[in-house]
């Protein structure tokens, strides 16, 4: 059987850029570079393994579960407008909405491990600060337009989500259930 075209995307922007510069003599290199990142990112998206929330993410917790699925589907949103090639406009609503959920998660889910004295919040809101301060990174890089559109830059934020979930999360479940949280 044949094999399918291996995928790969550029963006409307960068093909416009291409265009501009590509008629500026010595200009030719940026095209260049732009060209091999489209090309690394199709070999990226081609081994890359996309993760959805599925019951195996429960933390047993059902507000935190939900705070979890509106999560994964915001990153999943930009992922998608990511491959789309989508404006910088639309990347930093995306992103602004993530930053706003997630400090929202955040701190719901911080307050109930305060109420209950649950001994490893100390270092649980550190992790959560540090992804806060990467959504905001990437925040101010598309701002300034220097967002790379590339998957690598939603993949991080579906592993850190996955990661958080699975490693620091799920150790709060029979905590928070012995407290009568569920
Ligand atoms: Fe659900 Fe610790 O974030």
């Amino acid at each position: 059987m044949a094999k399918p075209p291996q995928r790969l995307f550029i963006s409307s922007e960068m093909l416009l850029v291409c265009g501009r510069k590509g008629a500026i003599k010595g200009a030719a290199a940026n095209c260049r570079q732009m060209i091999r990142a489209a090309y690394k990112n199709a070999r990226l998206e081609a081994t890359v393994s996309w993760l959805d929330w599925d019951m195996s993410y429960s933390v047993k917790v059902k507000k935190c579960d939900d705070d979890h699925r509106k999560l994964f589907s915001l990153i999943k949103a930009l992922h998608e407008a990511m491959k789309a090639g989508k404006g910088a406009q639309v990347l930093q609503q995306i992103l602004k909405e993530l930053a706003d959920y997630t400090k929202y998660h955040f701190s719901g889910e911080e307050e109930m491990l305060a109420k209950t004295n649950y001994p490893g919040l100390g270092s649980h809101r550190a992790q959560h600060q540090q992804f806060v301060k990467k959504v905001e990174e990437f925040r101010q890089d598309a701002a300034a337009g220097k967002l790379a559109q590339t998957i690598a830059v939603s993949t991080f934020l579906n592993d850190w989500l996955v990661n958080h979930i699975k490693r620091t999360d799920q150790q709060y479940s029979e905590h928070l259930n012995a407290n009568g949280i569920s």
